[in-house]
């Protein structure tokens, strides 16, 4: 069983979708990370963003692979790990031109089918449920105020040591950041017509969890 958890940067998709592959024992799949891993590539080895034959070659020949370090999951590219090295401001601004490249997302989306379609999976990411897995069996589209999401990432900041802890700042760059993720011309961030729509602004985010743990089990999850 695939859930698809779609929606812009800071709605508590990656809470939420720990939580919920937690509870029905599912693994949980971050597309995000995978872009992420490809935009920490292209900078280490000098590739330019506009440079889309070079950003192919690393989607295509870096293999993106994910582990386990106690209870948190790890990203490695290539055989390095980026787990944290792909949380930085500089990532951040890297990863939305990685992900406009139709050729990257071709190479990502190919194994982002192979890894789901393989066990039961709650999979993150902005077109899960309208280009990846227009099949899947739950389709959320999570949402919040952009306000309320640069709270929550100046707290991601301060608590892991990295990022912007400006308020003003990151409120700026998540606006610009869906601005180019919804209008983008590959897969721009819209939900399908099919996703339960769910904004986590104000709500108890178990709530938002209860809920989807709700949905998959109409649809047969155990757990
Ligand atoms: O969820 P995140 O902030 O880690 O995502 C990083 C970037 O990758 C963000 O600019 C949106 C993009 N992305 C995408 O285009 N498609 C996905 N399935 C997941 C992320």
């Amino acid at each position: 069983m695939i859930i698809a958890i779609d929606g812009p940067s800071g709605a508590g998709k990656s809470t939420v979708a720990k939580a919920v592959a937690k509870k029905l024992d599912f693994d949980c799949l971050d597309t995000g990370a995978m872009y992420r891993a490809v935009a920490w590539m292209a900078q280490h080895r000098g590739v330019e963003l506009d440079d889309a034959a070079g950003l192919e070659d690393i989607a295509r020949n870096c293999p993106i692979s994910f582990g386990r370090d106690g209870g948190a999951q790890t990203v490695a590219i290539d055989g390095v790990d980026v787990t944290s090295d792909i949380r930085t401001a500089t990532i951040d601004r890297a990863v939305s031109p990685v992900s406009a490249c139709p050729a990257v997302r071709v190479a990502l989306v190919d194994q982002q089918r192979r890894i789901g379609r393989a066990g039961n999976y709650v999979v993150e990411g902005r077109d899960i449920g309208t280009v990846v897995f227009p099949d899947a069996e739950v389709k959320v589209f999570l949402t919040a105020s952009p306000e309320e999401r640069a709270h929550r990432r100046v707290r991601q900041n301060v608590d892991r040591g990295v990022g912007s802890i400006d308020y003003e700042t990151v409120l700026a760059d998540i606006i610009r950041r869906d601005d180019i993720d919804s209008n983008r011309a590959a897969s721009p961030l819209k939900p399908a017509a099919d996703a339960v729509h769910m904004d986590s602004t104000g709500t108890y985010i178990e709530d938002v969890i209860d809920q989807i743990c709700a949905l998959a089990r109409q649809k047969g999850a155990q757990g």
